[in-house]
């Protein structure tokens, strides 16, 4: 039975999907067989960001009418090889999904769960922004997971600007992590290029400490003000103000 894990953001855009296919990529390519189960039934937004939109012949809506089996709808990532994703786009029911997981959990090392199947996961990552309204959202988030019985849960902060945590002008993830009272799992940068798909060498980094983390093989999180320190990194946040 392979690791099956809930990921969510403490609120909309906090970047549950983009997490979800960059720590797939990376325990992937760890050598981890990896599933992504994209819960967003609308847009399919897993699709889009992990590039395998158009390329799905079924999707859960299928295996639910029974078009198809749950595997059939599974799509092989044409890059990443041990990486897989399970579109749910037009499958609405829930219960469904956690099935549908449930029935893959043996075939893979991982199963990241986007916004779905929570019944089926026992552990849970919450996605927060290093922000007081993202912060709030995750604390109500994870209450809701550890009072309905999911008591593994850990964070992740995504988009910190480590020159603003430098300047004091927002928390550490430490400080978020002691303040949720959750471990702290990874801390991704701020990446201007990532809603243009690019993931820079930073996040990918990032991303890949992130990932042994989660798998257990190491407690080392990713260091996002180190290039802030210094002449150098004063130099940089200075600039900051300017561009
Ligand atoms: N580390 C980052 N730095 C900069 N932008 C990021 C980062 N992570 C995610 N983003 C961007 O934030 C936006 C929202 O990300 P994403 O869609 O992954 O969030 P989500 O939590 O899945 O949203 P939703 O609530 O709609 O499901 C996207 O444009 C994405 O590219
Ligand atoms: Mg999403």
């Amino acid at each position: 039975m392979g690791n099956v894990i809930f990921l969510a953001g403490a609120r909309g855009g906090a970047g549950a999907t983009t997490c979800a296919y960059y720590l797939g990529c990376a325990l992937s390519l760890a050598g981890e067989r990896t599933l992504i189960a994209d819960g967003d039934s609308a847009c399919g937004d897993g699709l889009q960001v992990s590039g395998m939109s158009g390329l799905n012949v079924y999707t859960l809506a299928d295996a639910q009418k029974g078009a198809c089996r749950v595997r059939q709808a599974i799509l092989k990532h044409e890059k990443q090889i041990n990486l897989f994703l399970l579109p749910s786009l037009n499958c609405t029911d829930g219960e469904f999904i956690s099935r549908a997981v449930c029935e893959s959990a043996e075939t893979f090392d991982y199963i990241l769960c986007d916004g779905c199947a929570s019944s089926a996961c026992r552990r849970a990552i919450i996605m927060t922004e290093p922000y007081p309204s993202s912060i709030k959202a995750a604390d109500k988030k994870i209450a809701r997971l550890k009072d309905g019985g999911l008591g593994d849960v850990g964070i992740i902060v995504n988009k910190v600007n480590g020159g603003l945590v430098c300047n004091g002008e927002i928390m550490s993830p430490q400080e978020i992590s002691s303040l949720l009272r959750c471990p702290l799992l990874g801390v991704i940068p701020e990446d201007l290029g990532m809603p243009m798909g690019k993931c820079g060498r930073a996040a990918a980094k990032a991303f890949k400490m992130t990932a042994d983390v989660v798998a257990g093989r190491s407690a080392k999180i990713y260091g996002v003000t180190a290039r802030y320190r210094g002449l150098g990194g004063s130099i940089k946040r200075k600039l900051r103000n300017f561009v």
